[in-house]
This record gives C-alpha cells, sequence and structure tokens, in this order.
C-alpha cells in the first residue's frame, strides 16, 4: 500500500494560507501561529485591502471551525483524531480544558514539522492536561491509519477533518472512507467532516474576485470536480461507502469575531437583506453503519 501512494503535497501550501485567514479570527492560537508565517502564500490574498469578500472567505473558515467543534461537542469521544488539520490547533486547545482527551493531531510530514517547530517557537501546550500528539499521517495510507488508530487507548473516536475531500478525486475518496469506516466499525465512534462542498455554477465562479495564483492552484488540484454534485448526492455518496448522517452542523454567525468586520464591509446592495450567507458547504456527523 505505501509503496504506491500518491504525492499530496502539492496541497500543504493550502494550509498557510487558511492560517493566514483564520489570523484574523478568534480561534485559538491561530493570530499568534499566523505572527510567525513567512514567505508568500499561494491563494495570493490581499492583506492590505480588506474588503467585504475578504472578510466573508474569513468568517467562512471560522465558521467551518467552529462547526466541526460545535458536532464534536455532541459526542461523547475523549479519543480524538483529526486528519489533514494544516496548522490548526483545536487539539491543544481542548487538551488544555479537559484532561480526560488524547488528541491525535495530524497532517502530512512537512506541513507536522513546520507546525512542531511553531508551536515550540510559542511555547504552546505548557498547560495541556490532556494527552496531545502531533504525528505525520498521510490519511491514504491505510496501514499508517491503522498504527495511528492503535495509539488510542479504549472507548469510541472521532475522526475529524476539514478542507481535505476536495483534493481527492472519487476514486481517493471512496478509498478514505473505507479506511474511516474500517477504522469505526473496529472502535466505535464517528466521523466528523466539514468538508460536505457543493460544486458551484460557472458564473457564480466567475463572479468571485480570484487571484491567478488562486485560480491555478484550484484548477491544478481539480477542486470544483471533486466537490459534490448536491447535498442530496453527498448524502448518497456516504450511504454507499456504509455512513449514515447522525447530524448536520447549525451555524451560528451572530457569534462569529469576524461578523462586525463583515458588515463594517457590506456593499451598499447588500445591507437592506436579512438572509445569512448562501450555504456553499454543510459539515455532518457520520456513523459507520
Ligand atoms: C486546505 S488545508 C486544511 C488545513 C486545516 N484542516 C484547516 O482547515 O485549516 C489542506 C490540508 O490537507 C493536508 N493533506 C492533503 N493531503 C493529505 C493526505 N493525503 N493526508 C493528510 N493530510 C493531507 C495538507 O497538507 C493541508 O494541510
Amino acid at each position: 500500500m505505501s509503496d504506491q501512494l500518491k504525492d499530496f503535497s502539492s496541497v500543504s501550501p493550502s494550509a498557510k494560507s487558511l492560517l493566514l485567514m483564520k489570523g484574523y479570527t478568534n480561534i485559538p492560537y491561530a493570530k499568534q501561529m499566523a505572527a510567525l508565517m513567512q514567505g508568500p502564500e499561494v491563494f495570493g490574498l490581499n492583506f492590505d485591502d480588506k474588503d467585504f469578500w475578504f472578510w466573508i472567505r474569513v468568517m467562512h473558515f471560522e465558521s467551518r471551525y467552529w462547526s466541526v467543534s460545535q458536532l464534536l461537542e455532541q459526542t461523547d469521544c475523549k479519543n480524538i483524531l483529526e486528519i489533514s488539520s494544516g496548522f490548526s490547533l483545536r487539539g491543544l486547545d481542548l487538551c488544555a480544558k479537559d484532561k480526560d482527551i488524547h488528541y491525535l493531531d495530524t497532517d502530512l510530514p512537512e506541513v507536522v514539522a513546520s507546525k512542531q517547530n511553531l508551536i515550540a517557537e510559542l511555547h504552546l501546550g505548557q498547560d495541556a492536561i490532556g494527552k496531545y500528539d502531533l504525528l505525520p499521517l498521510n490519511a491514504m495510507d491505510n496501514t499508517a491509519f491503522s498504527a495511528v488508530m492503535n495509539s488510542f487507548g479504549n472507548g469510541p473516536v472521532a475522526i475529524v477533518n476539514e478542507g481535505l475531500l476536495m483534493y481527492l478525486n472519487l476514486e481517493e475518496k471512496k478509498q478514505l472512507c473505507k479506511t474511516i469506516d474500517g477504522a469505526l466499525q473496529r472502535r466505535g465512534g464517528y466521523w466528523i467532516t466539514a468538508d460536505v462542498y457543493v460544486r458551484r455554477s460557472a458564473e457564480v465562479t466567475a463572479s468571485l474576485p480570484t487571484s491567478q495564483s488562486e485560480a491555478d492552484f484550484l484548477a491544478q488540484h481539480r477542486i470544483e470536480e471533486n466537490k459534490f454534485e448536491s447535498y442530496e448526492a453527498a448524502a448518497a455518496f456516504f450511504k454507499e461507502q456504509g455512513f449514515e448522517m447522525v447530524s448536520e452542523a447549525a451555524p451560528n454567525y451572530s457569534t462569529m469575531s469576524t461578523l462586525p468586520h463583515l458588515i463594517s464591509t457590506l456593499p451598499e446592495e447588500m445591507r437592506a437583506s436579512k438572509q445569512p450567507p448562501p450555504k456553499i458547504q454543510a459539515t455532518w456527523m457520520l456513523r459507520a453503519i
């Protein structure tokens, strides 16, 4: 299995862009981590001119982060495996609050090495009362996945992720589902994924301000194609892979730290609208059946 693994490292620069955006939110540790990040980022974000489009995007990622936490709170799982976590530190935050948590925080080796350096530089984790481990894991390597799962003690496991499925083609998504299904069948628990994104029409995509570097990155990784056709199609896909949806996160935009920025940059024509932002993604808690 390990011999045939595709190289996913071209996806990793996106983690840095996400951290730089999350640095403008109250997501735990994001501001400190982002302040240490150096060099260019792949989405060509314009941090000098933070307009409505900038803030709505940051709010999307803020909301996505909290949507995973919201569903995690609905489980009684103390063993948590986060795959493709990027520079997110949900694990350290939970371990600072709950002594019973065992959090395995994983991503590809290079990201984990950079994250380890940032954590050390900021002296983070010294207040952890739970058990926090940062480990390299290619989620597509089912042998390595099983080995990581075996580090947990007894009890069900919550596997969580955000920002991975849109980088996987259909076969790769099926393969990951099979790995996760096997793990949950053995251990019990849930899969919380924030990656239920549905395709946008070509007109909508064309109307969104996107830098050339971002357009190239999205095209290179076939992001639109890798999204689901619809929420119904996503539910059917997960059902075919042996999962049922237990719960969907309900975003609460009024609690987002980015909301005041979004309101202050709202274009005139949108000011009268009381509508929440259009739904482009859902976060689901799945159970293996
Ligand atoms: C868009 S970033 C999301 C990072 C983080 N979850 C967040 O939301 O801020 C995508 C992440 O997926 C990771 N990744 C891509 N392919 C992977 C794989 N096969 N196994 C584990 N991580 C992977 C990348 O290294 C990168 O950190």
